[in-house]
């Protein structure tokens, strides 16, 4: 099986450090398995529209109705996400959350019917349990658990909740802090580097 990758960056850096994390995840993942369809979607570059009343119009219609033209860009994302076995993005953290495009993102893909269903039962996660998704996060810092700006750390816990309500089961997270320092920003930069290779060649040995 051809292993599918969807990579996504949201920084407004070229080259910046998430972008780095991410590219190494994609060459590492790609050097165990050369035969990976990468899909790229550069936010940044591209970014998505935000909802809107089309969006609002057509996506709470019944499934075969959701064809419109207003739903074109949430439909490719979430096309897009739901093939992916393994979905990698890099971010910055944007005054304590996800970017801006990340949010516009993740409001193009929770789609009801889609990526998530409610009923009496419940909500329920229709995204495939095992995608495997990856956060590699870059900020200043101090918002790892027991550090001081934990309690206002909006972007993991957002990420990775929103990840679950879509049905993935855990979503990893690698990031890389205090990047305003230069005195230790090589060698932290080298360290989650590293990591991200490790996470990828899990990642790559996990699918078999
Ligand atoms: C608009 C903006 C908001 C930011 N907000 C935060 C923040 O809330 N917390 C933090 O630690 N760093 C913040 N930063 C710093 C970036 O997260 C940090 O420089 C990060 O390493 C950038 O990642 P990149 O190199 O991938 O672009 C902010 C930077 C910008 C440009």
């Amino acid at each position: 099986m051809t292993p599918r990758l969807l990579h996504l960056d949201a920084s407004a850096r070229p080259g910046s450090y998430s972008r780095q994390m991410s590219q190494a995840f994609v060459d590492s993942f790609t050097e165990m398995r050369p035969d990976t369809a990468i899909l790229r979607c550069d936010l940044n570059a591209s970014p998505p529209p935000f909802v809107d009343e089309g969006f609002l119009q057509h996506a709470f219609l019944p499934r075969d109705q959701q064809d419109s033209p207003a739903l074109a860009a949430s439909n490719g994302y979430t096309r897009d996400f739901l093939d992916a076995d393994v979905v990698v993005v890099g971010m910055p953290m944007y005054n304590w959350g996800v970017p801006a495009i990340v949010k516009a993102w993740i409001d193009q893909i929770v789609r009801a019917g889609l990526t998530f269903s409610m009923s009496a039962e419940g909500i329920e996660g229709l995204a495939q349990p095992d995608k495997q998704v990856f956060s590699l996060v870059s900020r200043n810092g101090g918002f790892l658990p027991g550090e001081p700006y934990a309690p206002v750390n909006f972007q993991d816990a957002h990420f990775a909740g929103i990840m679950g309500f879509m049905g993935i089961r855990q979503t990893r997270l690698e990031a890389l802090q205090d990047t305003f320092d230069p005195g230790t920003v090589d060698q932290n930069l080298a360290r989650a580097l590293a990591n991200v290779r490790k996470l990828a060649q899990e990642a790559a040995t996990r699918l078999g």
